[in-house]
């Protein structure tokens, strides 16, 4: 069983799917802390109506970025966590905070990356007219909403959609496979090699770089 900690800055509906998979016992990991940067994020609620241990660090009161990642840092390292999982935290992390956690951040982004980094991914998508759409679990590195893939769950672009029915779409998927990637890391199943992520099959010879066709393993 592996400890986790959430960091989040809203509505936290990825840490609802996480939390649910974890106290059903479909993943084998604990979230032991939630971290908000906003007062105000309802995910807080969530995690205390769970019981889980909330802690905020307003980014407001920082002058410097490196001074809230420095505040950050030590409000996770008091969990003694084994993951760091973003879940909707909307602050760029500075590359020494990156630097600590390498191989144990991750991040869920609402878009196939590398296509739509940064905001309104789904506003993007549609006024660049693609017709598949989707979300990225990866591994962080400094670059902004980037590095080694683990899963990426894409859905269609219909004709009638908005943002929100777009949004709504794509969410659903995110909240399959956030689950499934930090299930996978828990099981010690992820393997980095050369900046790409490969996955553990144990019914199969040796491994498998993931696919979509793998991921309902
Ligand atoms: C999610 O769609 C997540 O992918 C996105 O913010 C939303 C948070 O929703 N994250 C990013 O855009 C990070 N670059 P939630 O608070 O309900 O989980």
């Amino acid at each position: 069983m592996i400890k986790m900690v959430v960091l989040i800055s809203g509505r936290g509906s990825n840490l609802t799917s996480l939390l649910n998979a974890a106290t059903s016992g479909a993943i084998p990991a604990r979230i032991v802390g939630v971290i908000s940067n906003r007062p105000d994020a309802m995910g807080l609620q969530t995690a205390e109506t769970h019981g889980v241990p909330t802690c905020v660090i307003d980014h407001r009161g920082f002058a410097e970025r490196e001074q809230f990642d420095v505040a950050v840092a030590a409000a996770i390292d008091g969990f003694t966590p084994d993951l760091v999982v973003l879940a909707g935290f909307m602050r760029i992390l500075g590359q020494a905070f990156v630097r600590r956690y390498e191989n144990r951040l991750i991040n869920i982004h609402p878009s196939l990356l590398p296509a739509f980094p940064g905001l309104h991914t789904h506003r993007r998508a549609l006024a660049e007219g693609v017709r598949i759409h989707g979300c990225t679990v990866h591994f962080v590195t400094p670059d902004l909403d980037h590095g080694p893939v683990i899963v990426q769950a894409a859905v269609p672009v219909l004709d009638d959609d908005d943002e929100a029915t777009l949004a709504a779409r794509v969410l659903v998927q995110e909240h399959q496979v956030y689950p499934l990637a930090v299930r996978w890391f828990a099981e010690g199943r992820l393997h980095l090699r050369n900046g790409r992520v490969w996955l553990d099959m144990p019914q199969a010879d040796g491994m498998a770089l993931i696919a979509p066709q793998s991921v309902a393993g």
